[in-house]
């Protein structure tokens, strides 16, 4: 994987983190990869780290065999019709990183069958801690595997079902947001508690992390740690019933819900 040549078209935020990860995580050296876009002004400083520029889609899908699309939705049409002649279904895997831009919708531009792997990573793909759910069409047992592999150095993945991706696409990459909110939210009572802003962030950040933390490493349930801090007549559990009065449950399901039937009606 490492000695692959690698192209990722659109070096915006997630391109450029995608990337910076690859060779972070020793997946891929710099060299190999060839980051594209149009105002290369933008990513000069890629270039002092070691990566190719280019504003020139074709010769660079031409010079690799794994192509991640990393563009806005509104610009994959255009850029589908613009590098179909010069994909190869033999040699390349596309691997599309495009928010709800379906398997088939992407096929539909392109002149050949072309293997293809959906991957919707979130933004702590950056610090390679991304949660990326895939599925793929036209792509191999291995071909699916080696772009899983990939990821997995990135974060943690999971195959899924290509139905599933909007639900994905809001639990994983809206849910950056989402629970980023809820920090910023015990950091202000933390603040109105006489912590100054630096140490409240610091420590609803770092707890959110060890609750995390706490079902990933220990195969645990939520309601099982729950139980485990709320004493009977205590604080917490004065707190959380507080919360769940206010609405906390419900008002989290609905988000959920909200931002799945913005996606689900997200014109193109
Ligand atoms: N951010 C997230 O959390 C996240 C998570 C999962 C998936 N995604 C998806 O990832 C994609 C990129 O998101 P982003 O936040 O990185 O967007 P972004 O920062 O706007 O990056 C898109 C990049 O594509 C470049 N581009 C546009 N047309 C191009 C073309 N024809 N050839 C080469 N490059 C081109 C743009 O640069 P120029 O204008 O200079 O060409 C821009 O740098 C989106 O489809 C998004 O839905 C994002």
């Amino acid at each position: 994987m490492a000695q692959q040549k690698i192209v990722i078209i659109g070096g915006g935020n997630l391109g450029s983190a995608i990337a910076q990860g690859l060779v972070k995580a020793k997946l891929s050296i710099a060299s190999n990869i060839t980051i594209t876009r149009r105002n290369l002004g933008k990513i000069e400083h890629l270039k002092k780290e070691g990566f190719k520029l280019s504003s020139d889609n074709n010769s660079s899908v031409k010079a690799a065999t794994l192509i991640l699309l990393c563009v806005q939705p509104k610009q994959l049409a255009g850029l589908l019709t613009e590098i179909s002649p010069s994909l190869d279904g033999k040699k390349h895997i596309l691997v599309s990183t495009i928010t709800g831009i379906t398997t088939d919708e992407i096929s539909s531009h392109l002149q050949k069958k072309v293997p293809i792997v959906r991957a919707m990573p979130n933004t702590a793909i950056a610090i390679g801690t991304s949660m990326t759910c895939m599925c793929s069409k036209d792509a191999s047992e291995k071909q699916l595997k080696d772009i899983k592999d990939l990821f997995d150095g990135l974060g943690t993945t999971l195959i899924i079902e290509e139905r599933l991706m909007k639900a994905a696409t809001v639990l994983a990459a809206s849910g950056i947001a989402f629970f980023l909110r809820y920090i910023r939210a015990a950091t202000q009572g933390g603040i109105q508690l006489g912590f100054d802003a630096e140490e409240a962030q610091l420590i609803a950040a770092q707890t959110a992390k060890g609750a995390a933390s706490l079902l990933l490493t220990q195969d645990s349930h939520p309601e099982i740690e729950i139980d485990k801090v709320t004493t009977p007549e205590g604080c917490t559990i004065a707190g959380l019933n507080e919360m769940e009065h206010q609405g906390l449950s419900s008002a989290l399901i609905k988000g959920i819900i909200s931002s799945y039937e913005k996606i689900s009606n997200i014109k193109k």
